[in-house]
């Protein structure tokens, strides 16, 4: 619409311009010949009279007035003259103008024209305005004898300008409307068409209707851009750049993670002692980076055979062959746990930063032990720490308080924390009893880092709400005294390409054996969901949208086949317990309605799967489906993506999830319209090769650019940046060579 506003006034001034020239040039034509037509005209009407005047001239007087009077009957013609050649006057009317004597025309026309010349005309002006004045001579043209003069009145012809003027503007006006409407028409019917263009293309053909909206990809486009531009230099993030970000920039070795869930638990088994890799985002995403960094990562040992695999520290190496790191077990008393991990964690925040219409739960009891619990936790941190300024990097909701506690300790920490859940509007902040405590807390952190830019915004919003600070929304900083904290999204990734790939079959082995392991036929259609047994995950909308799928469309009845791997999670919180009941009640709903010989349409398998078998499964599947209602990222989109080296596989993702908005060549959906997932999920089974190549191939490159590496390096990068600039302000003090060259 702007362009249009744009082209109509162009186009107005244009045809000003025109009629303003055009204006000009036809009074001027009109003029000259109104000159032309005067000048026949006063000839005509002397030839008329010119026997009566060459009779009359030098003889008699009062006749040749007359004749004269007779000539300027034509209520044009102000006045005549008679002059004789040597410019006498002989006669005139009354209305004759003086300022014209005899002689003076005569001179001026002997001026003009050259001799011989029979008639001659002018228009000079009067102060009545301007006249023609017509000499043409009386007599032989060889000898004239006099000349006669006439003066016409041009009045008329000025009114006559003047109406063709006022006629031109009038033309222009309608002439200017008229192109506004046209031009606002053919806008209007070109943003109709382009509209309807986008709606096709957002609505149109059966894939494309799962496209996210094009804010969203143009928003990703220019990031990437921007980002690729910025970081042209560096080349990929891989465990070696992130090595060398840390040595080259925070001039560390190692880091110190705190975390909650421990990257490798030990298990009693009937065959020993077992390490389990947990189901956990968290998890997935923070153990390469541990692996290339280096350091010790301290979390609640968890385990049954925990407390036997650890040193006199209490901590041991992992992983487990390879020992590049270590994990500083923190152990936790029952009531502990109940009161700190599942009451005020997961009963309480849990619910409140995710809209997936869970009430949360605050206990006083609970949130006196994630007090406890959190200083506990700093208390280890500090005492595995090697300098009075290491890099801590704090993760998730369980820790909210540890910053500021750890702050209290080292002052000159860089504390990098991420919370890697959503965090929610201020309004629903604030019903938390003890929502002060928490964002002071987080405010201890150096850096504080979101998925998204929303939860920053919604984090700063909170700031605003319920805290005493300055808010710097240029940087995206908050300031309380002469602290600083960094509030920026950085959206989480996994490792690339991933380590466990290695080991899991190509594609063609991995369905076979999948398809063999849960007795389906060799030509069976399947489709993929993996989670931790998780109201936010949507699992229930999920077998509702298979059993949507096989009720609208019956060509996969019999053939098609979901499998939800399903991780039991946080069984002590009657809501999960719930959830476990209900998914396996609607599973074996679907299946009595659908199931037909061997055929059932939902596999159920609610255990706990390790990495490999997990990749196993979204290898074998034609689409995986994550249906969160409310998710931080969700790395099981993305480790979908990372599996399908064969670049087949269709993902359908809900946009509620943080990956939504990286993925978007995914089919995204609203998993809570159930008619929109199973039309997605169709879409998905009856994608074209190729079609499903192309949007692999895209997203498999930006999970493999913007993988966790990435990540993490730009958070140190950023909290090298934020060091430096407090060591030249003296916040850090002078602690080496490096330092005092700056602070000089
Ligand atoms: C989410 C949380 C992680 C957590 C994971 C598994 O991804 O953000 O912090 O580790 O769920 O939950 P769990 O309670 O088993 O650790």
């Amino acid at each position: 619409m702007r362009r249009a506003t744009r082209f109509l006034s162009v186009l107005l001034a244009g045809l000003a311009l025109l009629a303003v020239a055009g204006y000009f040039l036809l009074a001027q034509t009109t003029r000259q010949w109104f000159d032309a037509d005067l000048a026949l005209r006063s000839q005509l009407a002397v030839s008329s009279a010119r026997q009566s005047l060459e009779n009359n001239w030098g003889a008699d007087r009062a006749r040749l007035t007359e004749t004269l009077a007779d000539i300027t009957r034509d209520e044009r013609i102000m006045g005549a003259a008679a002059c004789s050649i040597r410019g006498e006057l002989l006669a005139a009317t009354d209305s004759y103008p003086a300022e014209f004597s005899c002689r003076s025309v005569l001179e001026r026309m002997g001026r003009a024209v050259p001799l011989g010349t029979l008639s001659w005309s002018m228009t000079p002006e009067l102060p009545s305005g301007s006249v023609h004045l017509s000499v043409t001579l009386i007599g032989e043209a060889a000898q004239p004898i006099g000349a006669v003069v006439l003066v016409h009145d041009l009045s008329y012809l000025n009114r006559r300008e003047e109406t063709t003027r006022n006629l031109l503007i009038l033309a222009f006006f309608i002439l200017s409307v008229g192109a506004s409407l046209v031009t606002l028409i053919a806008a209007r019917l070109a943003w109709k068409g382009w509209t309807i263009e986008l709606q096709r293309a957002l609505k149109g053909d059966a894939t494309t209707e799962f496209q996210p909206l094009v804010r969203d990809v143009r928003a990703l486009a220019e990031r990437l851009a921007s980002e690729r531009e910025r970081e042209a230099r560096g080349g990929l993030w891989s465990p070696e750049r992130l090595r060398s970000t840390l040595t080259q920039y925070l001039q560390g070795e190692r880091v110190v993670i705190l975390a909650n869930r421990e990257p490798y638990i030990h298990e009693k088994t009937a065959d020993g002692i077992k390490v389990l890799h947990p189901a956990s985002g968290l998890v997935t995403a923070l153990e390469p980076v541990m692996r290339a960094c280096s350091g010790v990562w301290g979390a609640h040992g968890s385990g049954s055979a925990d407390r036997e695999t650890v040193d006199s520290h209490d901590r041991v190496l992992v992983p487990p062959g390879e020992e590049s790191y270590s994990v500083r077990r923190v152990w936790l008393k029952e009531d502990e746990e109940n009161g700190y991990y599942y009451g005020f964690s997961n009963e309480g925040l849990w619910p409140l930063c995710h809209v997936a219409h869970a009430r949360p739960i605050f206990r006083a009891e609970d949130y006196e032990h994630y007090v406890a619990v959190n200083r506990k936790f700093a208390n280890a941190v500090c005492e595995e720490v090697d300098s009075d300024d290491p890099i801590v990097l704090v993760q998730d909701y369980h820790f909210a308080l540890a910053p500021k506690m750890i702050r209290e300790r080292l002052p000159r920490a860089t504390i990098i924390t991420f919370w890697h859940i959503p965090w929610p509007n201020a309004e629903r902040i604030g019903i938390c009893p003890w929502r002060d405590e928490l964002i002071s807390g987080l405010l201890g952190s150096s850096i504080l880092g979101f998925h998204t830019q929303q939860h920053c915004n919604n984090f700063i919003d909170s700031v605003d709400a319920f805290m005493e600070s300055r808010i710097d929304r240029e940087s995206n900083a908050v300031i309380q005294g002469a602290r600083r904290t960094i509030v920026r999204p950085y959206p989480i990734s996994i490792e690339w390409p991933v380590h466990w790939l290695t080991k899991v079959p190509p594609v063609a082995e991995s369905r076979r054996l999948v398809r063999k392991e849960l007795g389906l036929a060799d030509d069976a259609l399947l489709g993929v969901g993996i989670d931790r047994l998780d109201y936010t995950k949507g699992i229930e909308e999920r077998l509702a949208a298979v059993d949507e799928l096989l009720t609208r469309h019956p060509e996969f009845r019999g053939k098609f086949t979901f499998i939800q791997l399903a991780a039991p999670s946080r069984t002590k919180i009657p809501r999960y317990r719930e959830l476990n009941e209900r998914v396996e009640a609607v599973a074996a709903e679907i299946n009595s309605k659908w199931s037909s010989g061997n055929y059932r349409p939902i596999v159920l398998l609610k255990s706990h799967h390790e990495p490999m078998a997990v990749f196993q499964y979204y290898r074998a599947a034609e689409f995986c489906y994550v249906s969160s209602l409310h998710d931080g990222m969700n790395l099981v989109a993305k480790e979908f993506v990372a599996a399908r080296d064969d670049e087949r596989g269709v993902l359908v993702l809900s946009e509620f999830t943080g990956a939504a908005r990286d993925l978007t060549e995914a089919l995204i959906v609203n998993p809570y319209d159930l008619r929109q997932a199973s039309d997605a999920i169709a879409a998905a089974l009856r994608m074209p090769v190729e079609e499903q190549k192309e949007r692999m191939r895209s997203m498999r490159r930006l999970v493999s650019e913007f993988n966790v590496y990435r990540w993490a390096g730009r958070m140190l990068v950023d909290a090298a940046e934020l060091r430096r600039k407090e060591r030249m302000s003296g916040r850090l003090g002078v602690t080496g060579a490096t330092t005092r060259s700056e602070a000089a």
